[in-house]
């Protein structure tokens, strides 16, 4: 299942990051792709927050991995950097765990994914203009169909 949106600005990325964490699930993988600026990091804030979490969550891109404790643990993951160096820094131990697992720039460690995952793509329209492609496969795409508007 794959859906387009359009998203208007930041307001509007909140809305649909918020209704996504209501739908979290224990061993959940969202793959975020979209080039620098395009709001992998501010969509993952608003999930976080939508989970209920209060910690400052900000960009994983110089240590690869934040881990956020809570009920549903969240892991962000900027992988940027890993890009051809082979090594995974054991991240499929966050992976394949009982959180929530962001990952930003997830085709540098595609290998590393399980065949089922949501996956975002966030391509930059205008200052807050954004174009939203989202595809779910197994478990996520009663998930995709929940996002669609
Ligand atoms: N609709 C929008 N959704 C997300 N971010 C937006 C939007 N409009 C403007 N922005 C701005 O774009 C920037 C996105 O940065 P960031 O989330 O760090 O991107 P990335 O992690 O993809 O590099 C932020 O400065 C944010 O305020
Ligand atoms: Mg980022």
């Amino acid at each position: 299942m794959r859906i387009e949106l359009t998203v208007r600005d930041q307001e509007d990325m909140k809305t649909l990051a918020t209704t996504l964490s209501k739908r979290l699930f224990p061993g959940f993988v969202l793959c975020l792709e979209g080039d620098l600026g395009a709001g992998k990091t501010t969509f993952t804030k608003y999930l976080g927050k939508g989970m209920g979490i209060t910690d400052t969550i900000n960009s994983p891109t110089f240590t690869i991995l934040k881990i956020y404790e809570h009920d549903l643990p969240l892991y962000h993951m900027d992988v940027y950097r890993l890009d051809g160096i082979g090594a995974d820094y054991d991240l499929e131990e966050y992976i394949y765990a009982d959180g929530v697992c962001v990952i930003e720039w997830y085709h540098h460690i595609y290998d590393s994914l399980p065949d089922d995952k949501l996956i975002i793509d966030i391509a930059i329209r205008g200052a807050t203009e954004r174009h939203l492609t989202i595809e779910g496969t197994g478990v996520y795409e009663d998930i995709v169909k929940a996002l669609d508007r």
